[in-house]
Parts: C-alpha cells; sequence; structure tokens
C-alpha cells in the first residue's frame, strides 16, 4: 500500500482525491490547503493546513511515501525541505512554474525523486510521445493539430502548443475552434498519399488527473532520486515492453532487427 499525502483540495484536488480513495494501491493518509480549520473531507480523510503538516508530531502520527501537489507554485518553496529530509517521492502538478520554480525541484531532485507534469493526464502523454514517434517515422506526411474547447476559453491551448512544439511545427499549424461546453479535445492529424492517421484525445472528467498523478506517483517510487517528466516513464515503459518478445522470432532471425519502416507506412516524396 503506498501511503500519499496531497496538496491542494481545490477543483481538481478534490477530483485527484476521489480517484486516490478508489484505488486500492493508495492510502490518503492527509490532505493540505492553504488555509482552514483542522477537519475531515466527506471520507473521514484528515484536511488541515499545509503549515500543520508540516510538523514533526503530524508527520511522525500520518507518515507517507509520496506528496501529489495540485496547490499552487509557491507551496513547494514551503514544503521542498520537509519533503527532501523525509525522502518523500513528490509529484508536482503546477502547471505555472517558472523557470526559478523549476530550478528549486530540480535542486531537490539530487536527493529524492521529483516529477514536474505541467500535463499529467496518461492520454496527453501518450498522445505527445506516440505523436512525436509517428513524426520520426513518417516526417514528410502532412501534420496539423485541432484543438476545441469551450466557447469562452480565450488563449490558444497550451497543451496544444507543447504538441507544436514537441513535433517541431510552426503555431500557426494550430486550429482552434471554440464551441459551447466542450472541456477539451486534441488531434493531431498526420496526412499520407494514401492513409490519414489521426490522434485524438477527449478530456471527460477532473478525475483524468487523478490517474495520472497515480501512475505518475506508483512509476516513480520505483525510479532513483532525480528529477522526471512523466514522458521519461512512458519512455522507460515504452522501452521495457519493446524489450519484451512478442512471439518467438522464427529460427535464424536476428534479436533487435528491424523491417525498414517503408514496408509499413507511406512515405510522401
Ligand atoms: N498538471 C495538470 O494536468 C493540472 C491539471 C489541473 C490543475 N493543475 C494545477 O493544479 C493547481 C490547482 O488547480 P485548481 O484548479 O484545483 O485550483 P483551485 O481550485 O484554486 O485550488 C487550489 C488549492 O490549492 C490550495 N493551495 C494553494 N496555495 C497553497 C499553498 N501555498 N499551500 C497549501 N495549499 C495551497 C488551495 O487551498 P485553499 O483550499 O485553502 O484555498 C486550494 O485547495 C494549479 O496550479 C493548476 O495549474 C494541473
Amino acid at each position: 500500500m503506498i501511503r500519499v499525502g496531497l496538496i491542494g483540495h481545490g477543483k481538481a484536488g478534490q477530483a485527484v482525491a476521489t480517484v486516490l480513495k478508489q484505488d486500492p494501491r493508495f492510502a490518503l493518509r492527509w490532505i493540505a490547503r492553504r488555509q482552514g480549520e483542522v477537519g475531515q473531507d466527506n471520507d473521514g480523510v484528515p484536511l488541515l493546513p499545509l503549515a500543520r503538516v508540516l510538523t514533526d508530531d503530524w508527520l511522525s502520527a500520518h507518515p507517507v511515501d509520496g506528496v501529489i501537489d495540485f496547490s499552487s507554485r509557491e507551496s513547494i518553496h514551503i514544503y521542498g525541505a520537509v519533503a527532501r529530509a523525509r525522502r518523500w517521492a513528490l509529484v508536482s502538478a503546477i502547471s505555472a512554474y517558472d523557470d526559478g520554480d523549476l530550478t528549486f525541484a530540480q535542486h531537490l531532485a539530487r536527493d529524492i525523486r521529483v516529477l514536474c507534469s505541467p500535463n499529467i493526464t496518461i492520454g496527453i502523454n501518450f498522445m505527445m510521445v506516440a505523436a512525436r514517434l509517428l513524426r520520426q517515422i513518417a516526417p514528410h506526411a502532412d501534420v496539423e493539430i485541432l484543438e476545441q474547447h469551450f466557447r469562452d476559453k480565450p488563449e490558444v491551448s497550451g497543451t496544444a502548443r507543447k504538441l507544436a512544439k514537441q513535433l517541431d511545427l510552426d503555431e500557426d499549424r494550430i486550429t482552434s475552434l471554440r464551441l459551447g461546453g466542450i472541456v477539451g479535445h486534441h488531434e493531431v492529424i498526420f496526412g499520407f498519399p494514401y492513409q490519414t492517421v489521426r490522434i485524438v484525445h477527449e478530456a471527460i472528467r477532473r478525475e483524468a488527473f487523478g490517474t495520472g498523478a497515480a501512475f505518475a506517483i506508483s512509476e516513480l517510487l520505483q525510479q532513483p532520486a532525480g528529477f522526471y517528466r512523466f514522458e521519461d516513464l512512458l519512455h522507460q515503459r515504452l522501452h521495457e515492453d519493446l524489450a519484451r518478445p512478442v512471439f518467438a522470432a522464427p529460427p535464424g532471425q536476428q534479436k533487435g532487427a528491424r523491417r525498414p519502416l517503408e514496408d509499413t507506412v507511406d512515405t510522401a516524396s
């Protein structure tokens, strides 16, 4: 059983707590917030100010293996020293870290396991890995990014911009549609001469952040101290999976031999 502390009990934190409480691999030991009284959430999990959590008394009585942070960018500077002293594995989902915050997180990662992920859903991170792989395999395919969000979202999606950066595309390759109440739709379209590949992600509920955070902390706890991004964990899984034989190789076939890519993918010249 992985003992977890959660920092942040706002819109995202509450959804993450729901997922952690439903997952039998985890024991959610406490939830910290900025202010308020010492109390409990609806399921009896202690809910209290971060300053109160960071006391020897509380942490000795409620030890955790790792902490998930869905609060704000300043918190890591408040709990960082305690995280290092107590050897917490740290999953920070803060989207708005500046360079100084990231430098501090990397400094902590000299001694403990730290993962920073501004977008922590498994789906979006898988999409980035898959799209990068296909872009590498088929650099001549046409590529466009489509993002759709609720009517009042003013800016181009940060996830779409990150996708464009990772695929080495200009941001003018992003098309944004604003319609009704769409939570979040991202699509990378690869146009080949004889086929089209679409990689699509649809956000449904905030609980998806919890699924991603649960994956991240369980994987992080198997790693040595260091600084990680979500895609590092996915790459590691991918490498392990590729190293596993899917079926027995025919006699004489060299282990690890690759088929030419042209066998499987159209290339536009
Ligand atoms: N990586 C991702 O995919 C992802 C997805 C969603 C959100 N996020 C990030 O998660 C964070 C929270 O988002 P949200 O929409 O849930 O915000 P929110 O509704 O405003 O909730 C913020 C929560 O964090 C707590 N908090 C803020 N500063 C704190 C501090 N210094 N010490 C302790 N607790 C503190 C607040 O405490 P009080 O309750 O006492 O006010 C509140 O419970 C944001 O940084 C956002 O960027 C990331």
